[in-house]
């Protein structure tokens, strides 16, 4: 462990010329950085350790962050569909990113065209939808969550049926989750994450180790959930459930069903403790880098900026912000 601390430290120093370019840029620029659980470590290490981000958090910590922010500019270090959801509660702020290029297998498996079809199927029920989609489908909601307050969004709505979209997996852990609590149903949508998806019962090989406890996204497919925790401690749910379970658990080991980086704030937060992990990696979250950000900062106020900058069309912030807005008050 005291190996590691090390290395991280030596790495931090090798990087220092460009932390302290950014942290000038950002002070010179009035930027604030955000920056997601799943970003690498080095973008996750804050300005206190050294590195630059402002706010490390889930995507519901980081909307929030965005909303109250006094920054004129704001830097997502995260996803395209979380960089527009900034932009959607801080429509006033100029909102970059290090690659505004950064999808999300989520987020592309729904249009705003499907939500209106699915509205003509299934006729006065309520629609809501993961905060992993984009901003013209957002446009369509009843009502957005995250992972961090979908269960009690659902229990608000009037409503024993409920459209959830887009994330099938993430929709089957949710469904045995509400039906046990209130009583409800969810008609799914065939979406996946690629990531969670990954982890699968027949390949997951855990350890022959029974005291380990498991830890799981709801974006893991549900029978994945259900076996596990038939032999295993653990927890299914949002990245926030994840750091409190390990956080409140005696267990020593731990396997992390989840994306690989954020095994790094559990370990920074856990030094006693062993996590486990196949080390699945987000393709789109890690097109996010030092020197992309370094690029970007240095693009505000030129005429380059279009090429790192969130924009959206006005009357679809308007319509957005509905279902956004009416999330951000469960918190
Ligand atoms: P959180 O809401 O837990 O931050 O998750 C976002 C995400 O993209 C998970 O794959
Ligand atoms: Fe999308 Fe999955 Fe990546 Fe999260 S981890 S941004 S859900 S592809």
């Amino acid at each position: 462990m005291q190996a590691i601390a090390q290395l991280r430290r030596m790495l931090t120093e090798s990087r220092k010329s460009l932390y302290d370019r950014i942290n000038r840029l950002k002070k010179e620029k009035n930027v604030v950085v955000l920056a997601h659980y799943y970003m690498s470590p080095e973008l996750q290490l804050s300005t206190a350790e050294g590195g630059c981000a402002d706010f490390l958090g889930d995507s519901l910590g980081l909307s929030l962050e965005a909303q109250k922010t006094n920054a004129e500019n704001i830097m997502f270090c995260g996803v395209r569909f979380m960089a527009e959801t900034a932009l959607i509660v801080s429509p006033d702020k100029k909102v970059f990113m290090p690659d505004v290029s950064s999808g999300c297998s989520l987020a592309s498996s729904i249009s705003a065209k499907d939500i209106i079809e699915l509205r003509k199927k299934y006729p006065g029920l309520p629609v809501m939808g993961y905060i992993n989609t984009y901003a013209e489908t957002k446009a369509e909601l009843d009502i957005c969550c995250t992972s961090r307050n979908a269960v009690s969004i659902a229990g608000s709505l009037d409503s024993d049926k409920i459209i959830f979209v887009p994330d099938i997996f993430m929709g089957q852990n949710l469904k045995e989750a509400i039906s046990k609590k209130y009583n409800k149903d969810l008609i799914l949508w065939n979406g996946t994450c690629e990531v969670h998806e990954q982890f699968r019962n027949e390949t997951m090989n855990v350890s022959d180790d029974a005291d380990v406890e498991m830890l799981m996204h709801w974006e893991v497919p549900g029978d994945t959930a259900r076996e596990q925790l038939k032999i295993r401690k653990g927890v299914v749910g949002s990245t926030g459930d994840i750091l409190n379970y390990v956080k409140n658990s005696n267990a020593k080991k731990f396997y992390l069903a989840s994306e690989c980086d954020l095994g790094e704030s559990l370990k920074k937060s856990n030094a006693d403790k062993e996590f486990i992990t196949p080390c699945i990696k987000c393709p789109y979250m890690k097109q996010n880098t030092l020197e992309k950000l370094l690029a970007s900062l240095e693009s505000i106020g030129t005429d380059t900026e279009d090429q790192y900058r969130i924009t959206l069309d006005a009357h679809i912030i308007e319509r957005a912000r509905i279902p956004v807005l009416k999330m951000l008050q469960f918190n």
